[in-house]
């Protein structure tokens, strides 16, 4: 707060905004100084060090770094001005936005670890460049999209079978921030590309996470981790038993240790919903000795069929189709606006869960704890990502920009 005291350029009491309490219950924290500077000196000037104080902390937060001079007093200005809005928008041009920021928010999306200590991949570097050149974020689980380095800018270019394009990109310092450097393609469009456009599914066709979701099990982790990482909820959250059951597979038994109420209270309150929508990914698999995602269009992946002994009169699956019985039910409060509660694959089931008015929510949750480091507590926290959401959805932009000019103004007091 001193240093802020002595960036104040002009010195001048004439001009700022009158405090508001918040400001003023701070002021009144900083003690003797403080109280002499603000008696001297009225509310005005105190207000434009507030609005330097609110530029840092919210450039900070935005890009991970400080400001340079003149970004900072800009920034301020727009917010003296009642342009927050344009203060993140400045902050979101610093380079190290896409570069550190973006990157440690959605790494942790791509590994089952959900750990930031990962290296850039193909999927955190599509969500950075959606993000980048406003794409419309609700098709992030749909669109056949794909980022990678320029044709050429390292070696080697994108490959099916490993991660060494996206290690490149990071050893040779490739800024993520530059449209000449990290750039949009398609997934089908792709050399060694199993996925045609009708198929490619956004994030969740991209090979990292294929190698993290696809891998092993039976292709529920994918659904798990959709759901976790754009619903903001875990399968605790959706369990709900008054479903209907037809869809759950024959590997889950009837009647765990020999007690079919315990299937019927907890396992079929997740399975019911889960293993509906987790068909759509019936052709997908990863092949851990080729290092690549694996799709067969029309052949069901033997994995979705394992344990078919465990309960032989349980739902055998033959394609790729989906049904979305949490649609009804509990979980009808996601607010589902798609276009069916059906579907055949991964496309159109990640546009039914971006339909939803709990996606962009989600969304604006997610960088409320990245941009204010702390999850939402109070109703006017709640009211104001309700408001952030609203305006994400406006005309179908889903402008995560927005977002995070959004929330970095509604923190930044704190
Ligand atoms: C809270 C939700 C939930 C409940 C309750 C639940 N499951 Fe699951 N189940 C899952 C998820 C998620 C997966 C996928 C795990 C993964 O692959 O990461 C799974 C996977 C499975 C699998 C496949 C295991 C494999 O090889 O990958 C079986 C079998 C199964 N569950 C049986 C049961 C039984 C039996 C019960 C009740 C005793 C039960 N589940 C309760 C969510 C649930």
């Amino acid at each position: 707060m001193t240093n802020t005291m002595m960036r104040r350029r002009d010195g001048s009491c004439e001009g700022g905004r009158s405090m508001d309490r918040r400001g003023m219950a701070r002021v009144a924290a900083l003690g003797t100084l403080a109280v002499g500077l603000v008696l001297l000196c009225a509310a005005g000037a105190s207000a434009q060090m507030d609005d330097v104080d609110r530029a840092r902390r919210m450039h900070d937060r935005i890009a991970g770094v400080p400001p340079d001079d003149a970004t900072l007093q800009t920034m301020a200005t727009h917010i003296g001005n009642g342009r927050a809005d344009l203060a993140a928008e400045l902050a979101m041009q610093n380079p190290a936005f896409y570069n550190v920021s973006l990157k440690n928010f959605v790494t942790p999306w791509t590994n089952e670890e959900i750990t930031v200590f990962a290296p850039l991949n193909d999927y955190t570097a599509t969500v950075i460049g959606m993000i980048r050149d406003d794409v419309p974020f609700n098709l992030v689980l749909s669109e056949d999209i794909i980022y990678t380095g320029a044709n050429g800018l390292v070696n080697p270019n994108y490959q099916q079978t490993s991660n060494d394009h996206y290690l490149a990109m990071e050893a040779s310092g490739v800024d993520l921030s530059d449209p000449a450097q990290l750039v949009r393609r398609t997934q089908s469009g792709l050399p060694g590309s199993q996925v045609s456009t009708s198929e490619a599914a956004g994030v969740t066709t991209t090979r990292a996470a294929a190698q993290a979701f696809f891998s092993g099990g039976t292709n529920r982790a994918m659904w798990r981790f959709t759901s976790m990482n754009f619903l903001c909820r875990d399968l605790e959250d959706m369990n709900d038993i008054t479903r209907t059951g037809d869809r759950i597979r024959q590997d889950v038994t009837r009647s765990p240790g020999g007690d079919s109420e315990i299937f019927l209270n907890t396992c079929y309150g997740c399975h019911a919903g889960m293993d509906g929508l987790a068909g759509a990914y019936a052709y997908f698999e990863w092949d851990e000795n080729a290092g690549r995602m694996v799709h067969t269009p029309g052949v069901v992946q033997a994995k979705n069929l394992i344990n078919g002994n465990v309960f032989p009169q349980g739902y055998i699956t033959t394609d790729n189709s989906w049904i979305n019985y949490w649609r009804e039910g509990q979980n009808s409060t996601l607010d589902w606006r798609g276009a069916s509660d059906r579907g055949f694959g991964a496309k159109s089931l990640g546009a039914e869960v971006a339909s939803t008015r709990a996606f962009s929510v989600c969304q604006v949750e997610k960088v409320f704890q990245h941009v204010c480091f702390r999850p939402p507590k109070s109703q006017g926290d709640r009211d104001a990502i309700e408001a952030i959401a609203d305006v994400f959805e406006q005309n179908g932009t889903y402008r995560m920009k927005d977002v995070f000019a959004g929330v970095a103004e509604h923190c930044m007091n704190d």
